[in-house]
């Protein structure tokens, strides 16, 4: 991939495509500034370079409506807090307007653009639209790993329209780690995979056994391969539609020798509530109606005793419904036993990465990626559309 340090910038306009969807509270204050702050090496680089920036972003999902909710503008204050330097903030993305702004950026000065997704066409992958986003500027960088499984225009469109084209740091360092860790990963290889839902990361699930030396399944979505092995889930959230699948994978990792991993015990409780009726069971146990809502003792130290041999842990998905602190005591112990490996570990997804931090340990994972779908698409063994957009 070639990369903002292979393109010579000195003087060019050059438009970042960064990822500052970020979480904000009721006064639109930024709650968590984490994307903003991985995006800074490559902003300060095309700043000491004498480039002339223009960033842009989306911020939620504002459907080709302009939201004043979200604007990009506490983005753009916050970057410039962050950098100690002036931000200029333009009213749209595309436009008369933007042009002028962009043609008066000196070099070194850096203009944030309104959000991108204020007009439907930056979803449909426009092709005027891109154009016109790439009229901006003489370079397209992608540095907004989040958001390259999206084909939309200011991803993948607009690099048919720009001469050059290059990744920024941050995405530069999420495909490395990701290559590092499940590509061409130091063996032995052990993935934890927890979350809800089998059916958003089935086809995760299927690719990552082919790569890995053991799989860890926990959170709730183990119930659905506990069910497919006759096991009376109680009131628990199981996904019957795939059952089957679940069976077959449990089949296929037995013939390929992957040390697979399922819950022996759980916290089952009355009700999805915090203090409601709970106990820790076998989950053969589980008491009629009941919700297993967490892994119990039992299996998270199997699951602990199962990840110290490896040299390499992928995570993806808690254990247990870890928002509540009565069923967040494995999701916390695994993260301090994957932070205190001494394996590469590599951490993706949202809640994943909210329990990292609850837990604590972000600071001694080897890698939290700032991706959520974009992670799962490379879980899944797919190529990401951002990535295959730009020149090698
Ligand atoms: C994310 O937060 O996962 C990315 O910014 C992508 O957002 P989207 O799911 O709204 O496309």
């Amino acid at each position: 991939m070639k990369t903002i340090r292979d393109l010579d910038i000195k003087g060019k306009k050059i438009l970042i495509r960064v990822d500052f969807n970020v979480p904000l509270d009721k006064e639109q204050k930024i709650t968590d500034d984490n994307r903003i702050r991985e995006a800074l090496p490559t902003i300060r680089h095309a700043v000491a370079e004498g480039a002339r920036i223009i960033i842009c972003s989306h911020l939620g999902r504002p459907k080709g409506e302009r939201k004043p909710e979200l604007s990009m503008s506490p983005a753009a204050r916050r970057l410039s807090e962050l950098l100690g330097k002036e931000v200029k903030f333009a009213p749209d993305c595309i436009g008369e307007k933007v042009e002028e702004m962009a043609a008066g950026l000196a070099e070194g000065e850096i203009m944030v653009l309104e959000n991108l997704r204020f007009h439907k066409e930056e979803k449909d992958n426009d092709p005027e639209f891109a154009a016109a986003l790439a009229g901006l500027a003489d370079i397209y960088i992608n540095d907004a790993f989040a958001v390259s499984h999206r084909a939309h225009a200011s991803i993948e469109g607009i690099t048919h329209h720009i001469k050059e084209t290059g990744a920024g740091f941050l995405l530069q360092k999420e495909m490395d780690f990701f290559h590092r860790s499940v590509s061409n990963p130091i063996r032995p290889l052990t993935a934890l995979i927890g979350g809800v839902k089998v059916s958003s990361k089935f086809k995760a699930l299927e690719n990552i056994m082919q790569k890995v030396d053991t799989m860890i399944i926990g959170g709730a979505m183990a119930n659905t391969f506990l069910k497919s092995q006759g096991i009376d889930m109680g009131g628990s959230m199981v996904e019957d539609d795939f059952l089957d699948s679940a069976a077959s994978l449990i089949k296929e990792a037995k013939g390929k020798k992957v040390n697979l991993y399922l819950p022996v015990d759980c916290v089952a409780a009355e009700r999805f509530e915090e203090g409601c009726a709970s106990k820790i069971t076998p989950v053969q146990e589980i008491p009629r109606g009941w919700l297993a809502l967490d892994i119990g003792p039992a299996t998270t130290t199997l699951f602990r005793e199962a990840l110290e041999p490896a040299r390499t842990i992928v995570w993806n998905g808690p254990t247990g419904a870890f928002e509540m602190d009565t069923y967040a005591r494995s999701t916390m112990a695994l993260a301090q036993q994957i932070a205190t490996s001494h394996a590469l570990s590599v951490v993706g997804g949202g809640d994943t990465v909210s329990a990292v931090y609850k837990s604590g340990w972000p600071a001694e994972i080897s890698y939290i990626s700032t991706g959520g779908g974009a992670f799962l698409m490379l879980m899944e063994g797919r190529e990401l559309p951002g990535v295959i957009a730009l020149d090698s």
